[in-house]
């Protein structure tokens, strides 16, 4: 396995100790605590921390429940970490505060001296039942942090995320930042109609989206319906809806008729070799979309697929920027579109992302 395998599968654990506290985002209250996770059955949810605390449970219990939780942390060493690089019992605890922090109302109350306050109600945002079960499913089916309090914070956002949806990972920030760069230095191009492709939680067309401001706009895609629904559930909840368009369908499908007329095409792609997908991080093989990861026999079938129709679909000055797995899939691609498609692209570049894994290729339409 290459090292920028490596590099994903073990992202989830780089993106745990990357939460940020940017909490203050306009959302509108769907609430349901159901704990069912179905891949199958689109049914975004609002993430915890934003739910109402409609429910109760006595200071004690709530401390019975943290020391049991605090237990089972431990008790994991840091023998996921030795199996397939999974999160150690350090990070578990870092989680196990962040769920109490997510899940009850007033959180400080369990780190004051309130042996005098044992009958304290405490406020929950969800069932203290639920806190049990969702920790469980944490520590012994390996079941994703994100999952379980439904969300990712990612670059300025705060997205929901499901079974069934790609947790969106922290160097694909940098995507949005590129087309930052790009449309400060070629306004025209901020006007314009912008695509992502595999759209997933709808990360980089939300933020794509807010960074064109009043004047252009996105549309996003996926094949996924679960992804579709997650990605719409987002849209709104930022009141983007009449800037980013969701639509379901392969690829370039649901973009037929603008052949051309495309100012700006983004995509992380699957881009994982098939025959790597077993040896990924448990939280990752277990729970992740196949969908999202599987990438073919080498990784490429999407990227090159992808490629292919940026040449057809973006107007002359066009952007485009795919995430690949690391250096040799970048270097696959700026050669293919070299060679195949020579007078097609111009300013093809391979970015390194934040930990310096060459991991995007950017270019224009010429
Ligand atoms: C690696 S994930 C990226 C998700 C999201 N863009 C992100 O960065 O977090 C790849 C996405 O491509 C979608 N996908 C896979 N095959 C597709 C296809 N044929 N057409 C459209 N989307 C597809 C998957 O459902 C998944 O959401």
């Amino acid at each position: 396995m290459n090292l920028s395998i490596l590099a994903r599968a073990s992202i989830l654990s780089s993106t745990l100790t990357s939460r940020t506290l940017n909490r203050t985002i306009p959302h509108r209250p769907i609430s349901s605590s159901s704990l069912s996770y179905t891949p199958t059955s689109p049914n975004p949810k609002t993430p915890l921390f934003l739910r109402p605390p409609i429910f109760t449970a006595t200071l004690t219990d709530l401390k019975k429940f943290q020391t049991w939780a605090q237990t089972l942390a431990s008790s994991v060493g840091s023998s996921f970490t030795e199996s397939d690089n999974g999160p150690c019992s350090e990070i578990l605890h870092r989680e196990l505060n962040w769920l109490i922090q997510d899940s009850v109302q007033t959180p400080d109350i369990l780190s004051l001296n309130s042996d005098s306050k044992t009958d304290a109600v405490v406020k929950l945002r969800a069932e203290l039942g639920d806190l049990y079960l969702l920790w469980k499913q944490r520590i012994e089916e390996r079941r994703p942090f994100q999952y379980v309090v439904g969300c990712e914070h990612w670059r300025d956002l705060v997205l929901s995320v499901e079974e069934g949806v790609l947790i969106p990972r922290p160097e694909t920030e940098l995507m949005v930042d590129l087309v930052e760069g790009v449309v400060k230095e070629r306004v025209g191009l901020k006007r314009g109609l912008w695509v992502d492709l595999g759209t997933g939680s709808g990360a980089i067309g939300i933020g794509i989206g807010r960074v064109l401001g009043d004047e252009g706009r996105v549309v996003a895609v996926d094949v996924s319906p679960v992804a579709v629904q997650v990605a719409l559930f987002n849209v709104r909840r930022y009141g983007l809806e009449d800037k980013v368009s969701v639509k379901q369908g392969s690829w370039f499908e649901p973009l037929s008729g603008l052949e051309g007329q495309i100012s700006g095409l983004v995509s992380n792609p699957p881009y994982i070799p098939s025959g790597h997908i077993s040896g990924l991080q448990a939280e990752v093989g277990r729970h992740e979309p196949i969908l999202a990861l599987d990438g073919g026999e080498d990784g490429m079938s999407d990227l090159l697929h992808l490629c292919n129709g940026a040449a057809s679909m973006l107007e002359p000055g066009g952007f485009f920027a795919f995430e690949t797995n690391g250096e040799d899939q970048c270097r696959f691609l700026v050669d293919h579109m070299e060679s195949v498609h020579n007078n097609s692209f111009c300013d093809l570049k391979i970015v390194p992302d934040f930990a310096g894994v060459q991991r995007f290729v950017t270019g224009f339409r010429s």
